[in-house]
Parts: structure tokens; sequence; C-alpha cells
């Protein structure tokens, strides 16, 4: 396996994949992205660029930087050309075990020394690293969107993942100025998306059952728990809803309501047609939805998540 990482694989340039390229490319890397077809490739340069644009807009790179982003990034339909140079390949296609399997088989074949890392936001990669013969060098690197700004990277290992290759990958996450944490134990969804799923239940939830909207949920997140959650995590915040006593109070203190609350609770094992249907059609009627156009909401979100991402730096 290859210590020092001089040279990218991506494969796949969707909405994971190109941002990925374009954090690899600013922080010096040559990168190669391979996907199905060249019109794909087309539209994945086009939001590298976007991407590069934005990351000079906010001083976060040179003027000059963008051209060398978009230097350092080749793009081919040819997985072979994609990964025989490569040091480390980062997989971002679709999130389903069929595909992740065979483009990790077709990975393993033609090249010998590369990590291969999986976007994967929840599969476990000891059922994809069945499909290749050097298991030990394959593990989740999986990102938060958009890679290019969100710092955190789970690194989740399968059972045959070795001790190197999280090394490795740790190391080189924190290099890319990441924040890499290791997930001990797979479980679907690792940290983040465990904990954005029990959220996302039960926001549907509420809406099914006509006790807030899509744009109030929203709207209560935002001006309450999130505002919080953008500078600490659930454990010390309920510490500090807990006063001088901290976490054991508020735990002595919310035992009986907490209780009351858990078994009115929805436990959906699947998402039910209805709640979709219903959130769809809110979503789609939210006026920034309606009014903006998606690239805009995204550059918007994006505005917002460079000062958020400033001030957790402080
Ligand atoms: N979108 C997110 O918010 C997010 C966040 C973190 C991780 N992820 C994970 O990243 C991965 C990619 O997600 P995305 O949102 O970029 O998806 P996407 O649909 O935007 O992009 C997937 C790309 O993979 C390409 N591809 C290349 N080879 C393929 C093959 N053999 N079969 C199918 N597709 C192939 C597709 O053409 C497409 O361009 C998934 O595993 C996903 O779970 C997504």
């Amino acid at each position: 396996m290859s210590v020092k990482i001089k040279s990218i694989a991506c494969i796949g340039g969707g909405t994971i994949g190109h941002s990925w390229a374009t954090l690899f490319a600013a922080k010096g890397y040559n990168v190669t992205v391979y996907d199905v077809n060249h019109k794909i490739l087309k539209t994945a340069m086009e939001r590298v660029k976007f991407s590069a644009d934005f990351l000079a807009e906010k001083g976060l790179i040179t003027k000059e930087d963008v051209e060398g982003v978009l230097n350092r990034i080749n793009t081919t339909t040819d997985m072979k050309e994609c990964v025989k140079e490569a040091d480390y390949v980062q997989e971002s296609v679709s999130e389903n075990y069929r595909i992740k399997q065979e483009v990790f088989s077709e990975i393993d074949k033609m090249n010998d020394i590369a990590i291969i890392a999986s976007s994967t936001s929840g599969l476990l990669m000891t059922k994809i690293q069945k499909a290749t013969q050097k298991p030990e060098r394959c593990i989740v690197a999986h990102p938060w969107n958009p890679p290019l700004l969100l710092k955190l990277v789970e690194l989740v290992p399968g059972e045959k993942t070795s001790e190197e290759t999280v090394q490795i990958t740790y190391n080189f996450m924190e290099k890319l100025d990441k924040i890499p944490v290791v997930v001990k134990k797979e479980v679907p969804g690792f940290i983040g998306n465990r904990l954005q799923g029990a959220l996302w239940r039960e926001a549907l939830s509420l809406v099914e059952n006509g006790v807030a909207s899509v744009e109030d949920i929203d709207r209560a997140v935002l001006a309450g728990p999130g505002a919080r959650w953008s500078i600490m995590g659930p454990f010390l915040t309920i510490h500090l809803g807990g006063g001088p006593g901290g976490l054991k109070h508020q735990i002595d203190n919310i035992q009986q309501a907490i209780s009351d609350l858990y078994k009115s609770m929805d436990d959906w094992k699947f998402i039910p047609y209805h709640a979709a249907k219903k959130a769809i059609e809110q979503v789609e009627d939210l006026p920034m939805v309606k009014k903006k156009p998606f690239p805009e909401i995204v550059k918007w979100r994006d505005d917002k998540l460079v000062k958020i991402l400033e001030l957790q730096e402080k």
C-alpha cells in the first residue's frame, strides 16, 4: 500500500464526487475523475469550476488557483485509465450494494496499491469488500455534503480492513484539513446519519400527523436546537441545559417527561408513502424552493456554511 498519497482517482463525478475532486485539486493533488459518459463528466467539470470560483470568491483560494484546480483534474470514461496510477481512490457512485461491489471489484483488479475508500452514507464495508481480493485496503470515508466545505469524514473499517489502512486514511484526511472520526463498531448510517435519521423520522411524523408544517418545522429547528448544534453536540447541549448539576441533574429531571415523549413517537421502519407525499408537496411549495433555481439555493447554503465554519474555528 502506498503511504505517500500523490495521485487520486475519483469514481463518480456527481454531487459528492465532483466536490471531493475540487477539494483534492485545491489541496494540490492530481485527480482523475471517472464517470459513465462524457456528458456527465462535462457537467461534473462545470460544477468543479463553479465550486472553485466559489472558493476564490470566499478568499479560500486565490483567483490564479482556480486555473490550477481545473488543470489538476482530468476526466475519463475508462475506469482503468482513471485508477491505474492512483495511490488513493475515492468511490462516490450510487448508494447500492450491487453497484458498489461491482465497482470495488473492478478497481481491485486494475490497481494493486491504492487505498479504496467509499463515500457511502451508510452501507457496510464488510459487505462491499467481499467483492475484492484485497479487502484489507478498503474502507468507508464518508464525507458530509458538500465535502469541499464540511470537515467531518466518518472512517468506518469493515471486518477485513487493516489498521494500516485506517491510519493512512486518517492521516490523509487530516492533511486535507478534514476532521476524521473512526467509527469503532460498524453500524448502518454510522454516527451522523443515524442521528439525522432519528430526527428526520420524527420531522416526517410531525408533518404526517398534522402537528406542524414543513416550513414551521424547518424554522423551529433553525431558530432553536439547530442554532446550538452549530457550535456543540447533543451531549454538551443537554449538559448545559441541566444547569450547574449538568447532564446527571437533567436526566433525573426529565426522566418522566421523556418517557411520555418516547411513548408518543412513531417508530416507523420505513418511510410511509403518505408522509413522503405530504412532505414533498410542502417542500416544493416552500417560498425559497419556488423562487430560486437549485444552484442559487446551493450557493446561498454554502455562503452561510462558510460563515459558520469560520465561527466554529474561533
Ligand atoms: N448527496 C449527499 O448528500 C451525500 C453525502 C455524503 C455521501 N453521499 C454518498 O456519496 C455517494 C454518491 O452520492 P451522490 O449524491 O454524489 O450521487 P449522484 O447520483 O449525484 O452521483 C453518482 C455518480 O456516480 C456515477 N457512476 C459512476 N459509475 C457508476 C456505476 N457503475 N453505477 C452507477 N453510477 C455510477 C453516476 O453516473 C453519477 O454521476 C453515495 O454513496 C452517497 O450515499 C452522498
